[in-house]
């Protein structure tokens, strides 16, 4: 897979692609991700990305010209499966649309910045909006870096042990269940009995009772009305 990351702040994002699993993922040669300063393709002599808003109000505006080169000189190199623009109004993130994700070829992640991008990049050219929460961040590079960070780790061969992803919170709809290592005592603070004892059975039974307890309590959207019962 190839994720090119288009921003007006590459700073922003490179650190957080450059350690632990993705970074691993890249030496690994599994991804490729790929970070393009939008200046690099401003034409004037300010190199500038953005300019004040038509109809008038408060913020700049991320201006076409530098994000349509940027764009048009990538995809004339390789096609791209998804345009993602990183946007608080855009679709919610979710784990199903990461899997989704973790499945294309190439991705370009357009991240929004100041008052957004001009409508015309949104019209013509992005092929998916994507908002990561009900909040607004200053730009949208953090939300990149999320978006990336999630793909990348589901593609197989990025997490060594190969179910560890599939048994992550969300994945079968459910929040994970506690976890525990050595020692077994610690300050009198005791890892629960089934764990100690060797019978998967009863362990997987439990883990699914925490599993359903940790849901009902925290995220009971998630489930059934069956579930809450
Ligand atoms: Cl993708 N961008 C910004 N600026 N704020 C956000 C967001 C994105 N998702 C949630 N809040």
């Amino acid at each position: 897979m190839r994720i090119d990351i288009l921003t007006v702040l590459p700073e922003l994002i490179e650190s957080p692609l450059n350690h632990s699993i993705i970074k691993r993922a890249q030496e690994k040669g599994i991804v490729e991700v790929l970070v393009h300063p939008l200046r690099d393709f401003a034409s004037d002599k300010y190199k500038s990305v953005d300019d004040y808003a038509f109809g008038g109000g408060a913020g700049m505006v991320m201006s076409i010209e530098p994000v349509y080169k940027a764009i048009t000189s990538l995809s004339k190199k390789r096609t791209y499966d998804e345009i993602i623009y990183t946007t608080p109004d855009g679709e919610s993130f979710s784990q199903p649309m990461a899997n989704e994700l973790s499945l294309k070829t190439n991705i370009i992640i357009l991240c929004g910045h100041y008052k957004g991008v001009d409508q015309r990049i949104r019209d013509h050219l992005v092929t998916r909006e994507i908002s990561i929460g009900d909040y607004v961040l200053s730009g949208g590079e953090m939300a990149a870096a999320i978006i990336t960070d999630t793909i990348v780790r589901l593609i197989p061969g990025v997490i060594s042990d190969e179910t560890s992803a599939l048994t992550d919170s969300f994945q079968d709809g459910l929040l994970a269940p506690p976890v525990y290592t050595r020692p077994a005592i610690f300050k009198g603070w005791k890892v629960p009995e089934v764990l100690l004892s060797g019978n998967p059975q009863k362990i997987d039974q439990w883990r699914f009772e925490q599993s359903i307890k940790q849901t009902k309590k925290r995220r009971p959207g998630m489930l059934s009305a069956e579930d809450l019962e």
